[in-house]
């Protein structure tokens, strides 16, 4: 029996459903975001099937094997992915505008197409402009078929009919289904497609790529349920002035997240980076102070990165103090531990801190780094360029451990860095490490003591 339609107000922020307008939403506390949308109730009862019909297997006679995932050929994306496309998977990209999200859908589908029949569904840009992106990238085989389309009932029938093994929709806020009465973008079409793209995805074991637009916070637009029904979310970031991309994954089913894939924008597409830290610490300045190369792991990957402070005299009461890179609330919380540990009197200074290359890092570990930079500048006195360091520092001014040292070390040696301080507690873990000086610190006034 059907439900017939019915008006629901969604907010357009958060996805929240009310029955009636409100001007605050009670979920996400947003004003005014509350739109009408009118939803058709699906029928009740006509796919109910009984438990006869249904088929229950037992987990061990499911068979599922890891060599059927599809390798895209580019090295940092399979990374990010868990090693490899996972047929029947569906993978949502979100990321800035401009910031590459067609452009490496684009290669992935170059590469694809070598051997697999592969259909990209654009529904922002024309088969010429599609193309004119094609032309810097290089050669492009028959099997990489183009459809300019919007409607989901066609390009639901498109799929069924082609079963291609790979389809990317760019992008899921442009696509609209005539039994949602509400506009593309909106959370109820939104939800709608995706919930077909799903459909399709497991159903015919398609792996399918969905772009989705952010939010000027950053998150994809739409309902946060869009995160929670795809398998795979992965983020492109970057710093808009600087040619390198970051590709993030935040959700993954099928591999770990926190991996990241580094690549290059350049004029024929997005090209892998081999070597991220070499990328992240050319343009270093020599024997500056302030400046001091931090190691952070990103996933199972160790990074090495610059961080830079700059601490001078504040001519008004009130000090500045900014964090650009890393988290703002961090820093404070350093520079007060520095300023009760080690007597460090920084109330009437500005500090400017700064992870060099515009990346943004969380990780406890780059503390010890930020710490030794403020300190360095405070000083006027430079570090070793030599020297890396890596450690979380503690409210009482300890210097602690961090996950991985063995692998941040290596790292480092690697990259011709000749001395490393790590926590003292972690000197055990890596003492087989040779051809590198190592140096375990307890506090912050010990890493002090090594400027
Ligand atoms: N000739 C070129 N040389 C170098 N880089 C280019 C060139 N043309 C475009 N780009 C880069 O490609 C980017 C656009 O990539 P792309 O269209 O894939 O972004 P997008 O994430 O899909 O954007 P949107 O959200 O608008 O769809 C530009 O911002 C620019 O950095
Ligand atoms: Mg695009």
């Amino acid at each position: 029996m059907a439900k017939g339609k019915k008006t629901i107000y969604f907010c357009q922020n958060c996805g929240h459903e009310e029955t009636k307008w409100l001007g605050q939403c009670p979920a996400c506390k947003e004003w005014n975001t509350f739109v009408e949308e009118k939803v058709i109730g699906s029928s009740a009862s006509a796919n109910v099937r009984t438990e006869r019909e249904v088929k229950i297997v037992a987990l061990s006679e499911v068979s599922a094997d890891d060599h059927t995932r599809i390798e895209t050929g580019m090295a940092e994306l399979d990374r990010v992915l868990g090693g490899g496309i996972v047929p029947g998977s569906l993978v949502l990209v979100g990321g800035d505008p401009g910031i590459g999200k067609s452009t490496i859908l684009l290669q992935v589908c170059q590469r694809l197409a070598q051997e697999r029949s592969v259909l990209y569904i654009s529904g922002e840009e024309s088969l010429s402009q599609i193309k004119l992106r094609a032309n810097r990238m290089g050669e492009f085989k028959e099997n990489l078929k183009l459809l300019c389309e919007t409607n989901l009932g066609t390009i639901r029938n498109v799929i069924e009919n082609r079963r291609p093994e790979l389809v990317v929709i760019d992008s899921i806020q442009t696509m609209y289904s005539e039994e949602v009465s509400s506009a593309p973008g909106s959370v109820s079409q939104v939800r709608e497609s995706t919930n077909v793209f799903m459909q399709l995805a497991k159903g015919l074991g398609i792996t399918i790529f969905i772009v989705g637009h952010v939010t000027k916070e950053g998150t994809v637009a739409g309902p946060r349920v869009l995160e929670h029904m795809v398998d795979t979310v992965l983020y492109f970031e970057g710093d808009r002035h600087a040619s390198y991309r970051i590709l993030r994954g935040v959700k993954n089913r099928f591999g770990s997240t926190n991996e990241i894939g580094v690549f290059e924008m350049r004029q024929n597409g997005l090209v892998e980076v081999e070597n991220p830290s070499e990328y992240m610490l050319s343009g270093k300045p020599e024997n500056a102070s302030g400046s001091v190369v931090a190691c952070s792991m990103e996933g199972t990957r160790p990074l090495l990165i610059e961080i830079q402070a700059l601490v001078c005299e504040s001519n008004f009461g009130m000090p500045r103090r900014t964090a650009a890179g890393t988290d703002y609330n961090r820093v404070n919380l350093l520079m007060a531990v520095l300023e009760k540990r080690i007597g460090l009197h920084m109330s009437n200074c500005d500090a400017y801190v700064n992870i060099a290359g515009g990346i943004k890092m969380n990780e406890p570990a780059i503390d010890l780094g930020i710490v030794m930079a403020i300190i360095s500048s405070y000083k006027n006195r430079p570090v070793d360029e030599k020297m890396i360091v890596f450690g979380e520092v503690g409210l009482s001014g300890e210097v602690r451990a961090v996950s991985m040292p063995e692998q941040r070390v290596t790292e480092a040696k690697k990259l011709g860095f000749e001395v490393c301080v790590i926590p003292e507690v972690s000197m055990d873990m890596v003492k087989s490490i040779k051809g590198i000086k190592i140096i375990g610190v307890k506090t912050v006034n010990d890493a002090m003591n090594l400027i």
